[in-house]
């Protein structure tokens, strides 16, 4: 159904006018004003707290972004994707990773079928192949125990497993070392294969399709480099596979004992929930993973239920939406002060830029007059302080930021927890407060009065730059899965607010047909098509070098 155009909504022409005051107002004065801001813009769910307060908005600005979500039918939209509704337009596809996390109990349904039913089926086999090859009873095909597990896929069949294991190294088995290999670059493949013994490696091919070029290119050499020491009656104890295409991994000559099946329902950034954290199972167990599914069912409870003015996941769409449609932010960036969620800015990179990096409504209609989707994009604190905030705290754009910490950690080096946090708190007081020519003066006190004046410009820091800060108190399976389930629903929230279907990805296919074509004519397969000058000069550079 056609919405009426965003920017012509009553909603959305008041937020316009609110914005054109709030543009000027400095986050110093704000907390002037209000003592109790922090108490009032804060808010906390599902084991994560999010401090908002250092955002420039105000209580009349939450009422307006409230007015607009409901305006814009967000939580229709919401209830309809819980349901299964097909709201994923394009591919006529439900939308159902709520349900990978949701209890054995809970009754869904998509075209009559029982999804649950489905759904726990597959994690009972993942339960008991990943708690197989963790006691050692699953053994290679010379009787050895795995020591090592290869993640074939990519996009969401890597960037989220891998984002998972990483982020919970803690809890991993001693004895099992997994890595990912994503990258066409035989490069990556390469140097995973240099470190492995066939004898102890399991191979698990990861793709929602079954098609995508890279991860069938790198699926075919380790089944080529296992083949080189074993026979193929061995790949059975090697080689597993997920996939929502069946037929395909038969093909392949995966033994349909090792499938781990998945559905269309699932988008593939939005996996992990599903068979495709297979890996994650490997590594944490499945009593961990299991926790991690409960963490984001607490959050989807929490988005469900909750109303729009303590909803964790609607506030952070709709400080971000403020940010980006009323105060100009074209891009986000990802602080987790923690350096075990070192993958957890890529991961939301495909997330947010994936589902809502979009140029038309859900009607098709070409989005020319408001923005959609800011670049996101990060790295783990306090690293980027010593390489890009230089930018964030003087640069010419404004770029909120979202500081994400857990208050204890799980090492015993005290000393370096409380370091590591007061950079976390000290970044996000800088960007608000900022140093004033005035303030820089006083520091520079002393000296000749026209080198104070020399320097003062550049010392001094605009501030009034937004930033949220999200706490936990330790990072563990279960708030691991509500933090991503946050971000996805707050992607959700953003997307249905821009008019854009968050769930399809029509963009990356472009790129593909053409490299499929290029390709060829490297491999001297096709003659040279005709291509601007640019791309047959890189070619026949490309050429000249092999
Ligand atoms: O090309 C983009 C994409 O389709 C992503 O959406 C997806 O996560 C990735 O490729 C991998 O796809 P598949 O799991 O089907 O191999």
């Amino acid at each position: 159904m056609r919405q009426p155009l965003l920017t012509s909504t009553a909603a959305y022409q008041a937020l316009q006018n609110h914005a054109a005051k709030a543009r000027d107002w400095q986050m110093r004065d704000l907390f002037a004003q209000d003592p109790q801001r922090f108490e009032r813009l804060s808010v906390e769910a599902a084991g994560l707290f999010l401090d908002y307060s250092k955002n420039r908005l105000d209580g009349r600005t939450l009422e307006l972004l409230k007015t607009l979500v409901q305006e814009r039918g967000v939580e229709r939209l919401r209830d309809a994707m819980f349901a299964g509704e097909k709201i994923n337009l394009t591919e006529g596809r439900a939308v159902l990773h709520t349900a990978l996390r949701a209890p054995r109990d809970r009754q869904i349904t998509v075209d009559g079928q029982d999804v649950g039913a489905d759904v726990h089926a597959v994690l009972d086999h993942v339960k008991t192949f990943s708690d197989a090859v963790r006691n050692g009873d699953w053994v290679g095909h010379t009787g050895k125990q795995i020591t090592d597990v290869i993640n074939i896929g990519i996009g969401g069949s890597d960037l989220g497993p891998k984002m998972v294991c990483l982020a919970l190294r803690q809890f991993a088995h001693p004895r099992l070392t997994m890595h990912f290999v994503s990258n066409v670059d035989g490069h990556d493949m390469d140097a995973a294969l240099s470190r492995v013994n066939p004898e102890t490696t399991l191979f698990i091919i990861a793709s929602k399709t079954f098609t995508t070029a890279e991860t069938m290119m790198n699926a075919n050499t380790a089944r080529q480099w296992f083949l080189q020491s074993a026979g193929e009656e061995a790949l059975a104890r090697h080689f597993v596979a997920v996939s929502t295409n069946v037929e395909a991994i038969k093909k392949f000559g995966i033994d349909p004992a090792n499938m781990f099946p998945f559905w269309d329902w699932v988008g593939g950034r939005y996996s992990v929930w599903s068979a495709i954290g297979l890996p994650v199972a490997l590594c944490v167990g499945f009593g961990y993973f299991s926790d991690f599914l409960a963490g984001a069912h607490a959050m989807d409870e929490h988005f469900r239920n909750a109303p729009i003015e303590q909803n964790l996941p609607t506030i952070l769409a709709l400080i971000g939406f403020w940010n980006r449609e009323f105060l100009d932010c074209a891009s986000v960036s990802i602080a987790p002060y923690h350096q075990d969620l070192n993958r957890f800015p890529a991961y939301l990179q495909q997330l947010e830029m994936e589902s809502n990096g979009k140029r038309v409504t859900r009607a098709g209609d070409v989005i020319t007059d408001y923005e959609t989707c800011p670049t996101i994009w990060g790295d783990v604190g306090t690293n980027g302080q010593h390489a890009y905030f230089q930018l964030l705290h003087q640069g010419t754009d404004v770029t909120p930021i979202d500081f994400i910490a857990a208050l204890r950690p799980a090492h015993e080096f005290h000393n370096h927890h409380a370091a590591l946090l007061a950079n976390c708190f000290a970044q996000s007081e800088a960007f608000m407060k900022g140093k004033t020519a005035d303030e820089v003066r006083q520091d520079l006190a002393g000296q000749p009065a026209d080198e104070i004046e020399r320097l003062a410009p550049h010392k001094t820091f605009p501030g009034n730059r937004p930033s949220n800060t999200i706490l936990m108190e330790y990072l563990t399976p279960a708030t691991l899965g509500a933090l991503v389930a946050l971000y996805e629903h707050k992607t959700f929230v953003q997307g249905a607010l821009w008019d854009v279907n968050s769930f399809d990805q029509w963009g990356v296919e472009l790129g593909k047909v053409l490299a499929k074509k290029i390709e060829a004519e490297l491999n001297g397969e096709a003659q040279p098509a005709q291509h601007d000058s640019s791309t047959n000069g890189l070619i026949a550079r490309a050429k000249a070098a092999v």
